[in-house]
């Protein structure tokens, strides 16, 4: 009897674990399709990360807790396939290019915060504060960057309708086209704007505003740093 009930069990145990493994097998067969679709999705990711433009946002420079969480050298990675969290809206909304994590950048866009402080408060609020003639430069700054999206209708038009001005900056305005990176677009336009405020619309209300070539470097570089801050920030766009 002792001798019989191991051999039982030897039958029964394989047996049990072979019911075991069918029934497994089959309660995994259905999560099974949906894996592999999720997993190409990820090693892929072009469809989140739209545009090279679109890296992660701890190039900022912001050391804020999301990005630095999940990355925890950020600063070793600079290639622009970086994939962007799955947070779409907001990613969307605000472009980041490699320009943002130049250190020269940074440079650039801080003293040109200190050029507008003296500078640019007569008619826009810097800091939240100056006159309140024109709207804050974060705002003017944001509206900017969303019209730098649609530039090449812009200069089309201006093309057509005032061949003279478009010929005068014709090199500034091919570079602009050729550019694929939105925020470099916008450095080369406020390098066009900053010198001549009517460069590319006679309409254009900003005074000339005489500043030295790299003021005007640093400010373009704060002003595009501003526009960025102030996409994520939700900052209205005034009229
Ligand atoms: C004398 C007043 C005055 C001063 C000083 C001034 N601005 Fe302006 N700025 C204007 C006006 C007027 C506009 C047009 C406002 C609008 O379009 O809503 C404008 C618009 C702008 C825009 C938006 C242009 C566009 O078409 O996207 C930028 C960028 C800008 N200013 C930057 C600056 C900077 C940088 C300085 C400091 C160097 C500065 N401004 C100083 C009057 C001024």
């Amino acid at each position: 009897m002792r001798h019989f009930r191991p051999r039982q069990w030897s039958i029964l145990l394989p047996l049990a674990l072979i019911s075991a493994l069918i029934s497994c097998g089959k309660t995994q067969s259905p999560a099974v399709p949906a894996n592999p679709s999720m997993e190409s999705k990820n090693p892929g990711e072009p469809t989140s990360a739209k545009d090279p433009l679109q890296i992660e946002r701890s190039s900022l420079g912001d050391a804020g807790p999301g990005p630095s969480s999940s990355n925890p050298i950020p600063s070793q990675e600079p290639d622009p396939v970086e994939v962007v969290e799955p947070d779409s809206s907001d990613t969307e909304e605000a472009p980041v290019s490699l320009l943002l994590s130049e250190p020269e950048f940074e440079r650039r866009a801080k003293l040109g915060h200190l050029v507008a402080k003296r500078r640019c408060i007569l008619c826009h609020k810097v800091d939240g504060r100056g006159a309140i003639l024109q709207p804050p430069l974060i705002q003017v700054s944001v509206r900017r960057l969303e019209r730098m999206k649609i530039i090449s209708e812009h200069l089309d038009q201006l093309q057509a309708d005032d061949p003279d001005r478009y010929q005068a900056r014709v090199d500034l305005f091919n570079s602009i086209e050729a550019e694929p990176d939105l925020l470099r677009k916008m450095s080369i336009w406020l390098h066009g704007y900053l010198k001549q405020p009517t460069f590319d619309n006679p309409q254009a209300k900003m005074p000339l505003q005489v500043l030295k070539p790299e003021e005007i470097d640093q400010l373009a570089s704060y002003v595009i740093q501003l526009a960025v801050e102030g996409v994520k920030q939700g900052v209205p766009t005034p009229e």
